[in-house]
C-alpha cells in the first residue's frame, strides 16, 4: 500500500530518480571568493543534471514597474513564485467575480521564457478578502472553497508544476485543537476544512502535485519545537485519512542569528519523507536584520547559514525545488517588518540591489548542482 501510493506519487512528481553523478568536493570559502560570479552559469542551467528547479516570488509583469529585474528572473529561474497575484483577494475579491490578470500575465511570461509557474496560494488565513472574512456556517465556507479551487486550480492546468494548496495551518500561539491556525476555515468547518481543500484540487488537476506549506520549523527554541511535532501530527493524519497531498513545502524563511536544531529537524523532515511526502523549499530568505559588520561580513555569515540548512535537507532528501522569496535586495517584504539598528538595508537575496550575485547566490549554485550533499 505505502510502496503504491509511493509510486503513484513519484508518477505524479514526474520524478525519474536520477541518481547523482559523484560528488565533487566542494572548494574551500577562500578559493571560491575568487571566482568571479557573473561568469558562472544561472541558476536555472543546474536543473539539466540535478533535477532541481530554481524559482523565485515576484510580481506580475503586467503590474511590475521594474524590466530589469524582471529579465534576471528569466536569466536566473525556471519557476515563477507569484508573491500575491494568486492568492484569494487578487483572484476572487466579491463573490463568484475571478480576475485572473495578474495570474495569466504570469503564466504568459513564464511560458514565453521556459519557465513553469507555482501556485501560491490557494486556502490561507490572510489576504482572503471581506466576504471571505466574514462567512460564517460551515455549508458557506465549503461552497466558498469549492467554486475557488475548482476554478482557479483549473484556470492553470498544466501551467502550474505545484500548488500550495493550504498555507501556514499550524499557529500554536493560537491555543486551539492540535495547534491548529485560527482561520475563518477552522471556525467554519474545523480541522476538515484541509483534507477538503486537497480533494477538491485533486479532482480539478489530478495530475499537479499538491503541497501543504508552513514555516517556522527550522530553529532551537520551544516554539519551533512544537510547531514541529504539530505539523508532523497533521502530516501523519493526513496520510491515515489518505488526504491527496503530495509535498510539504518548506517556506524557509531563516534569520541568521538563530540556531539550527540539527537533531530535531533532520529527524522531523526524516519522518516527513518516510510518510511519503516529497520537500521543496519555496520561500527562501535569510534575514541579516541582527547580523552586525560590514556587508562583506554579514553577506559571509548569511551564506554560511544557508549552507547550514541546506545540507541539513539535502542530507535527508533532495528537494525537488527551491525557491527565493524574491530575487534581488532591492525587493524584499521583509523591509515591510524588520530594520537593522545601523539603518541599512537588509541583504536576504542571492542578488543585491543593483542586482549583482552575492555569496548567498554561490551557495544556491553550490546546491543546486546536486552534488554537494546527499541524503544519507
Ligand atoms: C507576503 C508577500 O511577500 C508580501 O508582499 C505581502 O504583503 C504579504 O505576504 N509567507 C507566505 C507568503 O506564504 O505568501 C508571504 O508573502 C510571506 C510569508
Amino acid at each position: 500500500m505505502a510502496q503504491s501510493l509511493l509510486t503513484r506519487r513519484s508518477a505524479i512528481l514526474g520524478f525519474a530518480g536520477a541518481t547523482l553523478a559523484g560528488t565533487a568536493l566542494a572548494p574551500p570559502l577562500g578559493a571560491r571568493a575568487a571566482f568571479n560570479l557573473e561568469l558562472e552559469p544561472p541558476l536555472r542551467n543546474h536543473t539539466r543534471t540535478s533535477g532541481i528547479r530554481y524559482g523565485c516570488a515576484g510580481a506580475a509583469p503586467n503590474v511590475q514597474s521594474d524590466r530589469i529585474l524582471l529579465e534576471k528572473f528569466a536569466i536566473e529561474a525556471n519557476i515563477f513564485v507569484p508573491e500575491s497575484s494568486l492568492k484569494w483577494n487578487a483572484t476572487e475579491p466579491l463573490p463568484g467575480k475571478f480576475d485572473f490578470s495578474e495570474g495569466d500575465s504570469i503564466a504568459t511570461f513564464a511560458a514565453r521564457n521556459a519557465m513553469l509557474m507555482h501556485g501560491h496560494t490557494l486556502v490561507w488565513y490572510t489576504a482572503i478578502p471581506d466576504w471571505v472574512a466574514n462567512l460564517t456556517t460551515g455549508q458557506e465556507a465549503q461552497a466558498a472553497l469549492e467554486r475557488h479551487i475548482s476554478t482557479e486550480v483549473a484556470r492553470y492546468r498544466r501551467k502550474i508544476w505545484a500548488w500550495d494548496v493550504v498555507n501556514e495551518p499550524i499557529e500554536p500561539d493560537d491555543r486551539l485543537i492540535d495547534d491548529h491556525r485560527n482561520s475563518v476555515w477552522l471556525r467554519c468547518l474545523g480541522p476538515a476544512y484541509i483534507d477538503l481543500s486537497f480533494r477538491l484540487a485533486r479532482a480539478a488537476d489530478p495530475q499537479v502535485p499538491l503541497c501543504l506549506s508552513e514555516y517556522g520549523i527550522e530553529y532551537v527554541g520551544t516554539k519551533p519545537q512544537r510547531r514541529r511535532a504539530s505539523l508532523l501530527a497533521l502530516l501523519r493524519k493526513l496520510r491515515e485519512q489518505n488526504t491527496p497531498v503530495d509535498c510539504l513545502a518548506l517556506q524557509s524563511h531563516l534569520e541568521a542569528h538563530q540556531s539550527f536544531d540539527h537533531a530535531e529537524l533532520t529527524g522531523f523532515l526524516r519522518e516527513v519523507v518516510k510518510l511519503g511526502y516529497r520537500l521543496l523549499i519555496t520561500e527562501l530568505d535569510v534575514n541579516d536584520c541582527k547580523i552586525l559588520g560590514s556587508i562583506e561580513q554579514r553577506d559571509r555569515v548569511t551564506a554560511r547559514h544557508l549552507a547550514e540548512y541546506l545540507d541539513i535537507v539535502f542530507s535527508v532528501a533532495k528537494p525537488l525545488s527551491i525557491a527565493t522569496w524574491g530575487l534581488s535586495d532591492r525587493s524584499t517584504w521583509l523591509k515591510q517588518y524588520w530594520k537593522r539598528a545601523d539603518g541599512s538595508p537588509l541583504r536576504p537575496l542571492p542578488l543585491d540591489a543593483d542586482l549583482n550575485r552575492k555569496p548567498l547566490w554561490a551557495v544556491l549554485a553550490r546546491y543546486l548542482t546536486g552534488q554537494e550533499r546527499q541524503p544519507t
